[in-house]
């Protein structure tokens, strides 16, 4: 297991919201029946150690357009060594528009997001999900995970109401229990 989460999240557990690295498991059901396949411009939030961005490579067409967004300076220098051909933007996701633009492309096909959204306040859980409704073209999709136990929490409560309200579709995967701790995944069509 990276032990690069775990001690970024102890310098700054709010931006970081989780103790280690997605699974495999789950790296490959947020990749799955979200169209990844036949996408022309795929953006990533939050890569972190990148466990997601290589299911991403793995299926996407060679020639489609994809960057990732990460604000934490230490991940995103890792990013560039491990991921050279990934544009990586040392940004927030809350200027996801702007990034697509500076792309050359007008719109996403696919948002995949790596944020900790429980974690987050109501004012920026806002201001990312307006940033990823803004950058989506119509029919295109929001993929994200959420741990089981930040159901619990108002937070994560708050942001379930919140794609419930801003998407046209919203489905939930099986729970992931061989993740730390155990995740499911929201698949929204904007
Ligand atoms: C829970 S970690 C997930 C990392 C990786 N995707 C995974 O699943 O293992 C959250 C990541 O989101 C990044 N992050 C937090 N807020 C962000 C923001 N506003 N914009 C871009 N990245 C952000 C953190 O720096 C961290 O890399």
């Amino acid at each position: 297991m990276s032990l690069t989460i775990l001690g970024q999240f102890l310098k700054n557990p709010k931006h970081i919201g989780a103790i280690a690295s997605s699974s495999k498991g789950l790296s490959r059901t947020i990749v799955s029946d979200i169209g990844i396949e036949s996408a022309s411009v795929i953006l990533e939030y939050g890569p972190g150690t990148g466990v997601f961005t290589r299911q991403i490579l793995k299926v996407k067409r060679p020639e489609a357009v994809f960057a990732a967004i990460e604000q934490n300076p230490m991940l995103a220098t890792q990013f560039r060594l491990e991921f050279p051909d990934v544009p990586l933007y040392e940004d927030s996701a809350e200027n996801a528009p702007g990034i697509v633009r500076h792309l050359g492309a007008d719109k996403a096909d696919c948002v995949v997001s790596g944020l900790p959204w429980a974690a987050f306040d109501d004012g920026l859980q806002d201001r990312l999900l307006q940033a990823t409704l803004e950058v989506l073209r119509e029919g295109g999709t929001f993929v994200t995970f959420a741990y089981l136990q930040g159901l619990l929490l108002r937070s994560g409560k708050r942001f379930q109401q919140k794609l419930k309200a801003n998407f046209s579709r919203l489905t939930r995967s099986r729970v992931v229990w061989w993740n730390l701790p155990p995740a499911f995944v929201y698949r929204c069509e904007r």
